[in-house]
């Protein structure tokens, strides 16, 4: 496959209030990890936080501006990454509706967020065709980039899955051309007596021994053919492999590996819980959250020695702290060397530490909204024109291209 297509990276994030510790920990972190690695598509995901707040709108607006800040004020760098709002790229509703012509209701009924989700939010009538369709939006977001990853969370990898069974569906419906074995002999022939026959040794040997040492070399030789337009080199590539054209390239979850940040009552942090720091937290308020933080119960006097593994405060030192540190809690909290207070301090001093800077950057951009706007033009042009790319290709091997 062409690795310019495969080294993009896409994922976005629900607009629905303001970013927290869990967000910085769980997902920023790592997106700013791969912004060097891979070409970054990164979106607010407006019309997802709609499939949900359709009645509370006010909430997305709030939040899209700030959503932006956040990423920015972490160390997503706009000359890194492409920055975007989804609504400003409405090619994804074009391709999603597109999708949905093939897409049997059965898999979207099966995903596993659609009944979850639906018990969870029980004050929501979520029995909208919206609801239903959003894995299929979310296939749309993915595939309009040709993304080969897709960094998410263990609840989504579900929505992957999903987007490659619908790729491969959608590439064995329209991929296969009427004459395509008849182009796929004329681009040989084009390829010159040398070329062609060596093609045509390297697809028998990998079809016969599945060797991809072969199918790299074959992939090299059609690459570097002068006189064969893209649309050969890709009937090649896929006569190579033995099957039609892939038009919408089969993505894969890049399964975030970080540690699940705590929330203060050591339920993961949820906004829906009420137990999360906000990027935008004040140094009192931080202070406070963390004083007021449940420890073991336990330790009802200073001198009652506790157990760190039933504490919420030892998951934060285990974020924050070095080993020097955690052995101190360890040791000072078994043997009731050190209060809850001691102890809290340093995860106190830590955060305020992450976020001052965070806080910092967040408020020039704040102080310069044009700034931001300039770089989400930037980000939604850049997405746009990736976007029309691929929906160019959908609409004419779908036949809808009426001239
Ligand atoms: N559905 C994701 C969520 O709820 C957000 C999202 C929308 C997304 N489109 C995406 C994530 C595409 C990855 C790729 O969190
Ligand atoms: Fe928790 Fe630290 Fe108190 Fe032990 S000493 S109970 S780890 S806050």
């Amino acid at each position: 496959m062409n690795s310019s297509i495969s080294q993009r990276v896409l994922s976005g994030m629900r607009p629905t209030g303001q970013l927290h510790l869990g967000h910085l920990h769980g997902v920023l972190n790592n997106w700013i990890k791969l912004q060097h690695e891979y070409q970054c598509y990164f979106f607010v995901a407006d019309w997802h936080a709609l499939t949900t707040e359709y009645d509370n709108t006010c909430v997305i607006a709030q939040s899209v501006w700030d959503m932006l800040i956040d990423w920015l004020a972490v160390g997503i760098n706009p000359g890194e990454a492409n920055l975007f709002i989804q609504s400003r790229v409405p090619e994804h509703a074009e391709l999603q509706l597109l999708l949905s012509m093939s897409t049997p209701l059965s898999w979207l009924e099966r995903i596993p967020t659609y009944k979850d989700q639906q018990q969870k939010l029980q004050n929501k009538d979520l029995s909208t065709y919206g609801f239903l369709g959003y894995p299929l939006l979310q296939s749309a977001d993915i595939l309009i980039y040709k993304a080969g990853q897709v960094p998410v969370g263990e609840d989504q990898v579900a929505h992957v899955e999903f987007t490659r069974e619908l790729a491969r569906r959608f590439n064995h419906l329209y991929g296969r051309e009427p004459d395509f074995e008849e182009k796929v002999r004329e681009a040989i022939r084009k390829m010159g007596k040398k070329s062609a026959k060596l093609y045509k040794s390297l697809r028998k040997r990998y079809q016969e021994q599945g060797d991809e040492e072969v199918l790299t070399t074959a992939q090299v030789l059609i690459e570097d053919q002068q006189n064969i337009n893209l649309g050969d080199k890709k009937r090649l590539l896929g006569y190579l492999e033995g099957q039609a054209r892939t038009i919408l390239p089969e993505p894969e979850a890049l399964l975030t590996q970080t540690a699940k940040m705590p929330g203060l009552d050591g339920q993961k942090m949820s906004k829906s819980y009420h137990n999360t720091i906000t990027l935008r937290e004040s140094p009192e308020i931080v202070e406070k959250k963390i004083r007021t933080m449940p420890t073991d119960p336990a330790r009802v006097r200073r001198t009652d020695p506790g157990e760190p593994e039933k504490c919420p405060v030892w998951a934060f030192h285990q974020i924050y702290s070095d080993d020097e540190k955690q052995t101190w809690v360890q040791n000072g909290c078994r043997n009731a060397s050190i209060g809850c207070i001691d102890c809290k301090q340093p995860v106190i001093d830590s955060i305020l530490a992450e976020l001052a800077p965070i806080q910092e950057r967040a408020n020039t951009y704040i102080e310069e909204p044009e700034s931001v706007r300039a770089i989400l033009a930037e980000g939604c042009e850049q997405a746009r024109t990736a976007a029309r790319e691929t929906l160019e290709e959908v609409r004419q091997v779908m036949g809808l291209m009426y001239r």
